[in-house]
């Protein structure tokens, strides 16, 4: 599958997850489309780019499960979830809960919203590692006494795994119980996890985010914000442009003139994924990684920090050295990886040690993580 990716051929890619990477095909369909755009780009702006959202947005409804008038596309899943995290009229002493495993950027929303409008941000204790999906109910519960809004992570970025549907299920139970609204940062979930999320809001979830340039292949700059019809009103861009109050669809068509050429691939990247069979794409990914893991916590014999069945296509290993986490430590790693062995996979501070998280993709073989396994035993 390599030569479908434009990857670079002497390095050994195991980081998929940070920012995607874009087929050969799709690059080619976003060529496409700013090629018409700079052909006329009054004409492209004003008469071909309605349309076109739209039917890109049409193509990703169905493939998120979701009636079409209940999302927009969005640059990515930052710009959504600040979307959102910025329309809503907080109070002062507002209580917001969010994962201390919670994506960084969302965390520095939440805490710039502390700065200015006087929410208190509360941090629902995931332990790490973790072996029991009960961990991660009772982690969100605990905290939401009191809570106007919780911030989910339904893929956490440091950790890889994917909060299992059950206990999903049990978070969304207990915050519509008690009133507290519910935002889903799924930056990772779509195309590795089939999402309905449609029925997700009957079960007590008012917007979620996702991204299409990470697992969904598309190219970089396209994500979407969906929001559940009761949470559309007073939902505005963070940039605020030509169509302010004119509804959700309209406002989030137009924050501006911009390059909307990803968000146009998105139905070249679902056709891709299509064409390998996406229920194919998803078990080879998450078995890849399963098989990668054991690969090499075999090689340096550690314990992984999450029970594989929860990985859809990441797993986070402790790398097998005796050294403090420090984000020294994490640049020094990474580095090394790079310079010395051509491998590029992010490092992680997790409970005071220092863990790689692996990708599996289509474009990796088993022979990549067996590089990675010999290349960390040699730099110890
Ligand atoms: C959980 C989570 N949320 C949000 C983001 C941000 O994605 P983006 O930079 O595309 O907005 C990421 C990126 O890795 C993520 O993992």
């Amino acid at each position: 599958m390599r030569p479908h990716w434009s990857l670079d051929p002497p390095i050994t890619f195991l980081n998929h997850g940070s920012y995607g990477a874009t087929p050969r095909v799709v690059q080619a369909a976003q060529q496409r489309w700013r090629d018409r755009l700079e052909a006329e780009p009054v004409r492209f702006m004003s008469d071909e780019l309605p349309p076109a959202l739209d039917a890109a947005l049409a193509s990703l409804a169905t493939f998120v499960g979701v009636s079409r008038d209940n999302i927009v596309l969005v640059e990515n899943a930052t710009a959504g979830a600040n979307a959102v995290l910025r329309s809503i009229d907080w109070q002062r002493g507002d209580r917001v809960v969010i994962a201390n495993h919670g994506y960084p950027a969302l965390k520095n929303t939440l805490r710039y919203l502390a700065q200015t409008r006087g929410i208190e941000v509360i941090e629902a204790p995931l332990p790490w590692p973790i072996t029991d999906a009960t961990q991660i109910v009772d982690a969100y519960v605990g905290a939401l006494d009191g809570a106007r809004l919780v911030v989910i992570d339904h893929i956490f970025s440091p950790l890889a795994f994917a909060i299992p549907d059950d206990a999903l299920a049990a978070i969304l139970d207990a915050c519509r119980a008690r009133g507290v609204k519910v935002l889903v940062d799924g930056a990772h979930a779509p195309a590795l996890l089939p999402l309905q999320l449609d029925a997700l809001v009957a079960q007590g979830m008012d917007w979620y985010v996702g991204n299409c340039h990470k697992w969904l292949c598309a190219p970089k700059g396209a994500g979407f914000l969906y929001a559940a019809p009761h949470a559309q009103a007073g939902l505005h861009p963070t940039v605020i442009s030509n169509y302010f109050g004119e509804g959700f669809q309209r406002e989030f068509a137009w924050c501006g003139t911009a390059d909307p050429s990803a968000r146009l691939c998105v139905p070249d990247a679902i056709a891709f994924l299509n064409g390998l069979g996406l229920p194919r794409y998803r078990s080879h990914l998450k078995t890849q990684a399963a098989d990668a893991a054991r690969l090499i916590a075999d090689a340096w014999q550690v314990q992984l920090g999450a029970p594989l069945d929860w990985c859809p296509s990441m797993v986070t290993i402790p790398l097998p050295i005796d050294e403090a986490a420090s984000a020294e430590g994490v640049a020094r790693w990474r580095n090394r990886l790079l310079a010395e062995h051509r491998i590029e996979v992010p490092i992680h501070p997790l409970a005071g040690r220092l863990w790689v998280r692996i990708s599996a993709q289509v474009y990796n073989e088993l022979s990549d993580y067996e590089a990675l396994a010999r290349a960390a035993l040699t730099l110890r």
